[in-house]
């Protein structure tokens, strides 16, 4: 069971490889460019704003790097391991650049951020860096890097949400889309390099929100997610109505679009996510039953030390508080195994938090030292790599179980899915997610459903992973 749990645990680290564009109408546009994402969803998210900002200049997107007149990589800097496979894909292009020297390469996002203009002299293969911000710039910089030069942007802002820019749709299924809502962080926890690499936290126009979530209503899609590193503290004055949009405010103007689109969010912070969210998400059904809310760690002396601004205690009760509001939600973290000064006793707490917090899924990490951060400057990266390692290795195994008896505990249920596609293994199967985020898999058999069509399930065996069903209603 460890094998295939920690399987899952890379896989997240270098999730960004799959993310290829798509291109129906490639020959219109003269020019062509192949982007891949790394790391978080917002990244996936920015991506689709950079190939709407390239689409305006003339380039179309193509699958195939081989043939782009420039390929960009969206980057993460969360943990050391992220940037080790940015750098070992630049290595690969540098083939291809060889054969084909006018090919542009550029590096965006997290990494251009942090290592600016250092990127260049380092890595002797990338022409653009641009970071997070600073996109809107990419047809200036393409133009200064055809002459030859080397083109840097890494401005942050404090007011840039790309509001205006309709995003394109990249590898999607058209079914499910990510909604940035805001953007940076003003948390500061102290391991965490994205207050550096995305700067101070803004929301975006609410009423921007709303349109494009309803464009893609129109255009067929079924499910959207709001993104924000935080996005319990997103805040955006209505002027025209005197109303302060409050995120429980916003997650109801999008749910009211149509009762068929579905509704997610991500990320929570435990201390700031309200009871205006929870009965927000009771209130409507098409807001989805799910919660990510980060754990990090179990010890309250560690999270102080992480700057998560709560402890044990007041995580405990924001479960309870879930639990009570939401009976059925389900709830998955994040969790850092090893951070600076963490003893036994503390990874014991972070074992019984995860235990009585019963997650269904977990994101685990070993703790990465990141330059600049709190961390690193005040505090050791005292924890031996072993004993990081033994420690992640029971917590992946513990996620492993929980998943196992919560999966276990859905055998006998109907659930409402939404259809995203094939499952993995076969084409006879479809796949798609209930309200809690799980997805299931279960026969076509003979009935006309599509994707993008809502079906009744009932469960009827898992894996750790997945659920297995039926249809039960036409
Ligand atoms: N080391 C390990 N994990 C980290 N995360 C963020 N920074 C680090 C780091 N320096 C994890 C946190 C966060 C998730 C996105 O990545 O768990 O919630
Ligand atoms: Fe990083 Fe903490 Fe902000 Fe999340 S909330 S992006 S972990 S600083």
């Amino acid at each position: 069971m460890f094998e295939l749990a920690l399987d899952k645990v890379q896989i997240e680290e270098k999730q960004g490889e799959a993310f290829k564009p798509f291109a129906d109408d490639i020959n219109q546009y003269n020019k062509k460019f192949y982007i891949e994402s790394y790391g978080c969803q917002m990244n996936f998210s920015d991506s689709e704003i950079v190939a709407s900002i390239l689409q305006n200049e003339g380039f179309g997107a193509t699958k195939n790097y081989e043939e782009a007149d420039l390929v960009l990589l969206n980057t993460c800097s969360i943990r050391e391991k992220a940037e080790q496979t940015i750098r070992k894909r630049l290595t690969e292009f540098k083939k291809v650049k060889q054969a084909k020297p006018a090919m542009l390469v550029g590096v965006l996002g997290c990494m251009a951020e942090r290592l600016k203009s250092k990127l260049l002299e380092e890595e002797k293969l990338v022409d653009i860096v641009v970071g997070p911000d600073a996109y809107r710039t990419l047809p200036v910089l393409i133009k200064e890097a055809e002459t030859g030069q080397k083109s840097v942007n890494v401005l942050l802002s404090r007011d840039e949400t790309y509001a205006d820019i309709s995003p394109v749709r990249l590898d999607s299924n058209g079914v499910t889309a990510f909604i940035s809502i805001m953007r940076g962080c003003n948390n500061m926890c102290s391991f965490c390099v994205v207050p550096f690499t995305r700067g101070r936290e803004r929301s975006r126009d609410a009423h921007s929100i709303t349109n494009e979530a309803k464009q893609l209503f129109e255009q067929g899609y079924k499910e959207v997610t709001l993104l924000g590193q935080n996005v319990d503290s997103y805040y955006w004055m209505d002027e025209a109505n005197d109303e302060v949009i409050t995120f429980g405010k916003l997650l109801e103007r999008v749910a009211l679009i149509n009762p068929s689109l579905r509704v997610r969010f991500s990320t929570s912070h435990p201390k700031d996510i309200t009871d205006e969210v929870l009965l927000t998400m009771v209130k409507y059904e098409n807001i989805c039953d799910y919660i990510h809310l980060p754990l990090q760690s179990g010890s309250t002396r560690v999270l102080q030390l992480m700057n998560r601004t709560y402890t044990r205690e007041w995580y405990k009760a924001k479960v309870n508080r879930i639990r009570e509001i939401i009976p059925n939600c389900g709830i998955s973290s994040d969790i850092i195994a090893g951070f600076c000064t963490e003893e036994e006793d503390d990874h014991l707490d972070t074992l019984s938090m995860m235990e009585s917090s019963g997650y269904d899924m977990s994101y685990m990490f070993f703790y990465s030292e990141r330059s600049g951060t709190l961390a690193a400057r005040r505090f050791k990266d005292d924890v031996p790599e072993d004993v990081k390692k033994k420690r992640l290795k029971e917590i992946v195994e513990l996620q492993g179980r929980l998943s196992y008896q919560s999966n276990q505990q859905d055998v006998g249920k109907t659930f409402k899915v939404l259809i995203e596609g094939n499952s993995k293994k076969s084409d006879t199967e479809w796949k798609g997610r209930n309200s809690q985020n799980k997805m299931i898999v279960f026969p076509k058999e003979n009935y006309n459903y599509t994707i993008g069509d809502y079906v009744v399930i009932r469960v009827t065996d898992f894996t750790q992973a997945t659920l297995i069903g039926e249809v039960i209603y036409q």
